[in-house]
């Protein structure tokens, strides 16, 4: 059902994807141009904090889990590269029944500059590109061995100033979001705190965000790459 929803949701929030108008002290965000894609896409991604977006409400906010995959999946009017999302998540608890399994729907992300590894818009995959909604890797950290631990994702540029100084996309709309990753499906205190302070470096509020528990997940049925 909830795939259908999103389905229903891209489609319809997809017509047009109109470019909010940014509240004056919002600071400019910007995509890294750097990002190993490479070494993005090797492991899963778990979703320690987010935004909720229209087609994820708090009720999906279980055992979030972000796999990739380079797939060789086409979409409409784009030769450029094409990335496999598989978005897994467990309704109303902790192993509650799942949202997306890895035989469920894969979203497709676009990389439109090649030039701007951090810079991807995602959609289902039957969408063109001006229908995909903006996935901006802002901040990334890699550990000593030069393997990535935690990432901000950012649904494009904030637009909403809130009380603590920061900027969120708008809330709960097709577009936009903020996801706190982590390549341990419970990320330590630390790591959540450096994610956390480089988003509100880059002047990105946390005031949106949910905590998404992922302690005892057991993540059944989802497309799980090992770190
Ligand atoms: C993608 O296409 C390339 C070139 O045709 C091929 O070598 C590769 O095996 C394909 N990968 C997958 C996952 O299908
Ligand atoms: C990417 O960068 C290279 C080298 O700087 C440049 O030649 C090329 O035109 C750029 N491509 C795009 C799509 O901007
Ligand atoms: C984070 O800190 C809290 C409070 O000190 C503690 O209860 C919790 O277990 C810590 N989380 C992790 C993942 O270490």
């Amino acid at each position: 059902m909830r795939v259908l929803h999103f389905l229903a949701a891209s489609a319809v929030g997809a017509l047009p994807l109109v470019k909010p108008v940014v509240a004056d002290d919002c600071k400019t965000v910007t995509p890294l141009s750097d990002v190993d894609l490479t070494e993005f896409l090797r492991a899963t991604w778990y979703t320690q904090q987010q935004q909720v977006v229209k087609f994820q409400s708090t009720d999906d906010l279980y055992c979030v889990a972000a796999t990739y995959a380079l797939e060789n999946r086409t979409v409409p009017f784009f030769d450029g590269l094409v990335i496999s999302v598989y978005n897994y998540a467990t309704e109303d608890e902790v192993n509650g029944e799942p949202q997306n399994t890895a035989d469920g729907m894969v979203l497709c992300a676009r990389l439109e500059d090649a030039n701007i590894t951090g810079k991807l818009a995602v959609s289902p995959c039957w969408l063109p590109n001006i229908a995909a909604a903006p996935y901006w890797i802002v901040a990334i950290h890699a550990d000593d061995d030069g393997k990535y631990d935690w990432a901000v994702i950012s649904g494009g540029q904030p637009t909403e100033l809130q009380d603590d100084g920061g900027c969120t996309t708008s809330t709960g709309s097709y577009a936009g979001g903020l996801w706190i990753f982590s390549r341990d499906p419970v990320a330590s205190n630390q790591t959540l705190a450096d994610a956390q302070a480089a988003a509100v470096d880059l002047g990105i509020s946390l005031a949106e965000l949910n905590d998404v528990p992922q302690d005892g997940c057991t993540y059944d049925g989802a497309l799980i790459k090992p770190n």
